[in-house]
């Protein structure tokens, strides 16, 4: 898979060397570019905001400057990430397809967004973009979303996690179900111990009670 990611703070992207992504990099199954939006632009302030058409706070990216950033590297291949508060909420369904997709760009926007013809563009185009949001709040850009995005669909790329094992295990724990309960040694821990069924060696009855702590935390946190 390749992520590119299109920014005016490159630096938030570091810890991508880091970890699992610095691994999955080194063996060659993820490839990760990212660019400076602000040397994109041609003005002498290298200015990448203006004052919205219409009226009100804040500042709205330029159309041209995201234009000249996304152009080079958009292919029928792409799926175009614009980061915004609107969007559509992420999920585990959603990382699950972008797994499957050859190439990811991020393009993060800050102050009130990038100028809207942008996505609208590149649809018309018949490229694949999508507006996400990763929660019902508003973070200062799309940097620290992207993140959020990037790690959550690439340990789903085959070859990235050290245990596949656990993917198997989160897919049944889908669907609203929240993980059950973890635990490992010692037995007792400030006078607290570990569930007697966990010890029991009775794996159809281990799975009963972990389905069952799942589906309690999961009406629990409605
Ligand atoms: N940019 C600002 N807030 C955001 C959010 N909640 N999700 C994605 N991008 C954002």
């Amino acid at each position: 898979m390749r992520i590119d990611a299109v920014t005016i703070f490159p630096e938030y992207f570091a810890p991508l060397e880091l970890s699992l992504l610095g691994k999955a990099k080194e063996r060659g199954i993820l490839t990760i570019g990212v660019h400076d939006l602000r040397s994109f632009t041609t003005d002498n302030h290298h200015s990448v905001d203006d004052t919205p058409y219409g009226g009100g706070a804040g500042m709205v990216m330029k159309p041209e400057i995201w234009g000249q950033a996304l152009d080079p590297l958009m292919t029928p291949q792409t799926d175009l990430i614009i980061l915004t508060p609107a969007g559509e909420r992420f999920n585990q369904r959603m990382a699950e397809k972008f797994a499957n997709s050859q190439h990811l760009i991020f393009a993060c926007g800050r102050y009130e967004g990038i100028d809207a013809r942008v996505g609208q563009y590149y649809a018309s185009q018949n490229f694949r973009v999508h507006e996400v949001s990763i929660g019902d709040f508003v973070l200062g850009g799309g940097e620290v979303a992207s993140l959020v995005m990037i790690e959550a669909i690439t340990r789903l790329l085959p070859g990235v996690l050290g245990n596949p094992e656990s993917l198997v295990e989160e897919s049944h724990a889908q669907d609203g179900f929240l993980e059950y309960p973890s635990y490992t040694k010692p037995h007792t821990w400030r006078g607290i111990e570990v569930p007697e069924i966990l010890l029991s060696g009775n794996h159809a009855a281990i799975a009963a009670w972990r389905s069952a702590q799942s589906l309690k935390r999961a009406t629990e946190r409605l």
